[in-house]
């Protein structure tokens, strides 16, 4: 693997297979013999906007596998504050990183980056696409579907903001639906996916067989689901919007006790998080028991280390580390260094 900026660019196997090697990775984590894969890589982390999840999770993936890893943020780097092109920055970080991960605005400026960088380079959210989060919510929900279930017998409400710019919401209408799940997008009017985003969730459902609905009916999307999912009512910058948006998504596009109990007893309730307490969510189902929003947020770790170890394979070259060792030992002892 090169770079993981779009899941389109990837099968459903080589997904399942990333999604598979997380659970593999969790598992040995969780007692402990967690494999340190990537001993002396370093991941440069570009972060245009600020971030919980995806910064912590990738600085400690890179630490439990025996790597690295540097938050470069524009305006702490040259990067950012005018006085040195994303060209530059691009060249620089890939002679001292092994690879990048970047959280940029628009989603050209990640082409962009990736036509000058010189290491692998991993999406780390543009305005349109969070294909982290879509990647390590697919190993959420094959830990916690029904086990009868396959993911083609799924059905996935998405309750809320679904326009182009809820880049959760935008990326997983063309990822889920590529493994045959039922996907809902509940929206109103003017919060929908438009054009492109549209077409290319169209066209994934009838590639994988699944199926994505536009609808206003909340009761009718969550009555067979198996997953409600929501994302934040207002993101950084549209604070001032904020009681607009509250105005016209609550009661009705909000997944709130009264639409929670119109689903099925064994539905759980999903969030990329950060959330906005009883704003698009209440609390009553943040901190219901089958909300499953502190595992989604670690699986991103466990993700994330499988595209970092997929991405960084490389040969182990113990005699050459010894050879090399042994003459700078010697170097240091004939010279007065
Ligand atoms: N879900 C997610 O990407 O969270 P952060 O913005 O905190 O990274």
């Amino acid at each position: 693997m090169n770079n993981f900026i779009d899941p389109i660019d990837f099968t459903n196997e080589q997904l399942l297979d990333l999604a598979e090697l997380s659970l593999m990775l969790k598992s040995f984590d969780k007692v402990g013999a967690c494999p340190e894969l990537l001993k002396g890589k370093s991941l440069g982390m570009i972060f245009e906007e600020s971030s919980t999840r995806t910064r912590i999770s990738f600085e400690v993936a890179m630490t439990k596998l025996g790597g690295h890893a540097l938050y470069l943020r524009p305006g702490e780097i040259h990067m950012g504050t005018g006085y040195e092109s994303l060209y530059d920055t691009a060249k620089v970080v890939s002679r001292f990183c092994d690879i990048v991960c970047a959280r940029v605005h628009e989603h050209d400026d990640m082409l962009e980056f990736a036509k000058h960088v010189d290491i692998p380079l991993i999406n780390a959210m543009t305005w349109t696409l969070h294909p982290c989060q879509v990647l390590s919510d697919l190993m959420t929900i094959l830990e916690h579907k029904p086990k009868e279930k396959e993911l083609s017998d799924l059905t996935v409400a998405w309750i809320g903001d679904t326009s182009d710019y809820e880049c959760v919401a935008n990326n997983h209408a063309q990822f889920l639906t590529r493994f045959g799940i039922k996907l809902y997008h509940v929206s109103p009017e003017g919060f929908r996916l438009t054009g492109e985003n549209l077409e290319r969730a169209q066209n994934a459902a009838e590639a994988g067989g699944g199926q994505f609905i536009v609808t206003e009916d909340a009761e009718a999307a969550i009555r067979d689901a198996d997953f409600v999912y929501t994302g934040t009512l207002w993101y950084h910058g549209q604070e001032d919007d904020a009681e607009r948006r509250k105005s016209i998504f609550i009661p009705n596009f909000q997944v709130n006790e009264a639409v929670f109990r119109k689903g099925p007893d064994h539905m759980k309730f999903m969030h990329y998080l950060p959330a906005i307490r009883n704003a698009e969510v209440t609390d009553w189902v943040m901190d219901h028991d089958r909300s499953i929003i502190f595992d989604q947020a670690e699986n991103r770790m466990y993700s994330e280390m499988a595209l970092l170890v997929s991405m960084l394979q490389t040969e182990e070259k113990p005699r050459m580390k010894a050879h090399a060792e042994n003459v700078v030992k010697e170097f240091l002892m004939s010279r007065n260094l």
